[in-house]
């Protein structure tokens, strides 16, 4: 991947970066790569960039010609994102189908996606072994999409893929296989109560949206191996439904996608600057703010 050198000047003003969405105003970004910055001793200017539904090229066209430096993309532009860097995506872009940090280079508009790398991040950081691993994987759509590829490179070697519409969930396994003819890690399919089909697993991912719903997804019971881990790519101030859920079922650990959220974050800062900030701190930070300002 073709990365900006960091162009920090000591005394310079800082560079502008922001988070693109709608809506946006709840984003965390901000104040995580306001951490990372004091961090790192690199200081940067993020903000929200809220944008229309049917504007979003132009919000992005008018924030670089305006001299900002790098964007996070969200909630619902992450698809048009990809279209808009199209020739010039990483291969991690390309994969996932999605764009969620936009750069410029040479004047052209670059791509990549840092969701997947930030989840394998905070996998390790719990502990998991990810080379050899079998996966269960819940969910077929951009979420569980945009992380295969970094499974697969962190040497996963089988995922399961099942979805509550189970023809979405062999239509993204087919997809991968063709867009990647790779035999490892196996990639299979099928509806949710196939979910016990291959296991029982080390690692299950929710990557379905059904916590918005307040509610796991149907998994049948039977699921985790010893030691196993269960993991929500959704996060809240509580354990999620399909934490609780987990629980139930034997998982020895659970985990909610907080995590992610901020591992995905120390890339594109790294991207953007060139230097890897320590997501551990910033992630203690949020969390006691998400305990402080959610009490239950
Ligand atoms: P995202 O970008 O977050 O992946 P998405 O592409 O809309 O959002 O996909 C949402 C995923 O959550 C899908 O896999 C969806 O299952 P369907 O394909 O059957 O719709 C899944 N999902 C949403 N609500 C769910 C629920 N209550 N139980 C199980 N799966 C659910």
């Amino acid at each position: 991947m073709t990365m900006p050198s960091s162009t920090h000047v000591a005394g310079a003003a800082p560079g502008r970066y922001a988070v693109i969405g709608n809506p946006v105003a709840h984003s965390r970004s901000p104040r995580i790569h306001a951490m990372f910055g004091e961090q790192t001793g690199i200081p940067v200017d993020y903000g929200l960039l809220p944008a229309p539904l049917d504007g979003f090229e132009a919000s992005v066209r008018e924030f670089f010609a305006s001299g900002g430096r790098g964007l996070n993309v969200t909630v619902p532009f992450k698809q048009e994102a990809w279209t808009l860097a199209g020739p010039r995506l990483s291969e991690r872009a390309r994969l996932a189908g999605a764009v969620n940090t936009l750069w410029q280079d040479d004047g052209a508009l670059r791509g990549c996606n840092t969701d997947g790398v930030g989840l394998v991040a905070d996998l390790r950081r719990l502990g998991v072994e990810l080379n050899g691993a079998r996966i269960l994987m819940a969910g077929a759509g951009g979420a569980a999409r945009g992380v295969l590829q970094p499974l697969a490179q962190a040497g996963c070697a089988r995922i399961h893929i099942v979805n509550r519409t189970a023809e979405k969930a062999h239509a993204l396994a087919t997809e991968w296989l063709r867009a990647t003819g790779a035999a490892s890690p196996a990639v299979s399919a099928g509806g949710l109560e196939e979910a016990h089909k291959g296991g029982p697993w080390e690692v299950v991912i929710n990557a379905t949206s059904s916590s918005l719903g307040d509610a796991p997804p149907a998994l049948p019971a039977g699921l985790y191996a010893d030691g196993a881990l269960a993991y929500d790519m959704m996060y809240g101030a509580q354990p999620t439904p399909f934490m609780r859920q987990a629980r139930d079922d034997g998982a020895a650990a659970t985990a909610d996608g907080l995590g992610m959220l901020v591992g995905q974050a120390a890339e594109s800062f790294f991207i953007w600057h060139g230097v890897r900030p320590d997501a551990e701190p910033v992630l203690a930070a949020l969390r006691r703010e998400l305990a402080t300002a959610a009490p239950r």
